[in-house]
């Protein structure tokens, strides 16, 4: 059996943390176990923290605003991340740019609520409902230093079919639940290499 340590990097609401963590955390697939190792927060009043708790995890909260800079606040989390011998980083709802501090010394992914490359930044799901696209979808990428720009590991699209704005979301929400934990999955157990 052997040990998989991830840690997850979150900024609020926190559903896509609770789905990795009900699927995956201190679970057994074949032969490895997956354990979340480290859960970090930019936010003290993030929901995401409750939940982690319900799973025995306590999340830490490094506020970045007590940062002089976005490379300051990397620094701590790259060194909160090698201290905990995560191998793998999830960024699930992380809001916040990072900087080649952070990009070039850690292996993560992202979860992204649209069909990139269309439609990056903080307005994905407004702006991929107001297109003209007759699909949404949702992706997960490596992260890199360019925002929302790494290599596509996994994508699952679906119809609009006269979604309104509230069930165009909820499907993004539904298809991120599932398709988050499954690519932690197929990395950790050598199906996707990154
Ligand atoms: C998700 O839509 C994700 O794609 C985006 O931020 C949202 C986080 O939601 N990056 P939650 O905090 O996991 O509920």
């Amino acid at each position: 059996m052997v040990v998989k340590k991830i840690a997850i990097l979150f900024s609020g609401n926190g559903s896509n943390l609770e789905a990795v963590l009900e699927k995956l955390h201190n679970k057994i697939f074949n032969d490895i176990k997956i354990e979340c190792v480290l859960a970090i927060s930019n936010k003290a009043r993030a929901y995401g923290i409750e939940r982690a708790a319900k799973y025995g995890v306590e999340a830490k909260v490094i506020n970045h605003k007590e940062f002089n800079s976005r490379q300051d606040f990397d620094v701590k989390l790259v060194e909160l991340i090698k201290q905990s011998g995560a191998e793998l980083v999830v960024l699930a709802g992380f809001m916040r740019i990072l900087t080649p501090v952070f990009t070039e010394q850690v292996r993560a992914i992202n979860l992204h609520p649209s069909i990139l490359p269309l439609f990056k930044g903080a307005t994905a799901i407004l702006d991929s409902y107001q297109s003209d696209m007759q699909v949404g979808g949702v992706s997960v990428h490596l992260v890199s230093s360019e925002l929302d720009g790494g290599k596509i590991l996994a994508q699952r699209t679906f119809q609009r079919e006269g979604k309104s704005l509230e069930e165009w979301e909820e499907k993004i929400h539904q298809i991120e639940h599932e398709i988050l934990p499954q690519t932690i999955l197929e990395i950790l157990s050598g199906k996707i290499h990154v």
